[in-house]
C-alpha cells in the first residue's frame, strides 16, 4: 500500500545481495512511495547475489561500488545524480561484514589485519560515504541518511565478536557526523537498531538461530521483519521525520527495553527439566 510518503525524492540504496537483505525490502518500498532510486553493492556481490532482478523490479541502475573505496562512492554519487536527475535526498547504508567472524576467529583471539577489514567495511564506510557526498554537495538540504545498528553495539552479545566495535562505530558516526551535516545543510543522519532477521549477513552470527528464537521470546512485539524495517526506513526518509536526527532508533519490538520475560522464563526453566529432583527442586552442580 502506497501513501506517497516520497514521491519526488532520489535516494541511493547500498547493500542489496539477495531477496532476503533488508536493503532488498527497503529498495521496494521506497519505490513503492513514489522515490526515484539507484542501487549500489560490490562487484562480486552483483555476480554472486540476486541484484539484477530487483533492478529490473524496479526500474533502477545499479553502480558497482566498495564501498571503502573514495573513489567508487565518488562515482556513485555522480552517476546516481546524473541517472535520478538532481541531488539526492535519502540513502540506506545497509553494509557490514566481519573476515573474523567468517573465519571463526574468537573475541579473544583476533586477526587485527581483519579487525581492519570489519571495521572499514562495517563502520569507516559510513563515514567515507558522507564525507564524499558533503564534498560533492551530493545531498539536498532536508536530506536523511540510515545507516543499520545493532543492539551488540551497547550490550555484550554472545557470539557478535569484532561487529559489536563496528556498530559502536557506525553509530557514533552518525552523531558526530549528524551535527556538521545537520548545522550546515539540515542533513540528518541516525541508525536504525533491528531485530535479528534472518538474511546473508545476519546467518553468519554464531547461534543465530537461538538469537533469533530468544529476541522473540523477549520483545513484547515479536522480532521486527526486514519488512517492517523498510517501513520504518520509509518513514525515516519522508518529511515527518525532519528534526529526528544524531539518534540510534531501536526498531526492535521492545527488546532493548526488557530485562526478562514471562516467554523467555518458561523457555528458560525448560532447561532445568533433566536436573530437577521429583518434586521439582533444582539440581545445581
Ligand atoms: N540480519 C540481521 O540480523 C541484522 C540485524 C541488525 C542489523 N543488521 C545490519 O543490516 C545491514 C544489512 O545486512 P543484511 O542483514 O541485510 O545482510 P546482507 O548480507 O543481505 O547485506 C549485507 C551487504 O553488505 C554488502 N557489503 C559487504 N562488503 C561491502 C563493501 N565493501 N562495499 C559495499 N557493500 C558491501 C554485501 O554485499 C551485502 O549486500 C548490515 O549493516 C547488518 O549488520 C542486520
Amino acid at each position: 500500500m502506497s501513501n506517497n510518503l516520497l514521491v519526488g525524492k532520489r535516494g541511493i540504496i547500498f547493500g542489496a545481495l539477495n531477496d532476503m537483505s533488508i536493503a532488498w525490502k527497503v529498495a521496494e518500498r521506497v519505490v513503492e512511495e513514489g522515490a526515484t532510486v539507484t542501487l549500489s553493492n560490490t562487484p562480486i556481490a552483483i555476480r554472486m547475489g540476486t541484484i539484477n532482478e530487483l533492478a529490473e523490479k524496479i526500474n533502477a541502475k545499479i553502480i558497482p561500488a566498495d564501498a571503502t573505496n573514495l573513489s567508487d562512492l565518488e562515482q556513485v554519487f555522480s552517476q546516481s545524480m546524473e541517472i535520478l536527475g538532481g541531488k539526492i535526498d535519502f540513502i540506506l547504508h545497509s553494509i557490514g561484514m566481519s573476515p573474523n567472524v567468517r573465519k571463526k576467529k574468537p573475541y579473544d583471539d583476533l586477526d587485527y589485519d581483519l579487525m581492519h577489514t570489519t571495521l572499514d567495511i562495517s563502520a569507516i564506510s559510513f563515514h567515507k560515504m558522507l564525507q564524499t557526498a558533503k564534498k560533492m554537495n551530493a545531498i539536498n538540504d532536508w536530506g536523511s541518511v540510515i545507516a543499520l545498528s545493532y543492539i551488540a553495539s551497547h550490550r555484550t552479545m554472545y557470539g557478535y565478536n569484532d561487529m559489536a566495535d563496528a556498530k559502536a562505530m557506525l553509530e557514533s558516526i552518525a552523531r558526530n557526523f549528524g551535527y556538521i551535516y545537520g548545522r550546515e545543510h539540515n542533513v540528518r543522519i541516525n541508525t536504525i537498531s533491528q531485530s535479528p532477521t534472518p538474511t546473508t549477513a545476519g546467518s553468519g552470527v554464531k547461534g543465530f538461530d537461538s538469537l533469533m528464537d530468544f529476541s522473540e521470546r523477549m520483545s513484547p512485539l515479536g522480532n521486527a521483519s526486514a519488512d517492517d524495517c523498510a517501513n520504518y526506513c520509509v518513514v525515516m526518509f519522508s518529511d515527518l521525520t525532519r528534526k529526528v536526527t544524531m539518534q540510534n532508533l531501536f526498531h526492535d519490538g521492545g527488546f532493548s527495553s526488557m530485562g526478562m520475560s514471562y516467554r523467555a522464563l518458561q523457555q528458560y526453566n525448560k532447561s532445568f527439566e533433566g536436573s530437577q529432583t521429583d518434586d521439582g527442586k533444582i539440581i545445581y552442580g
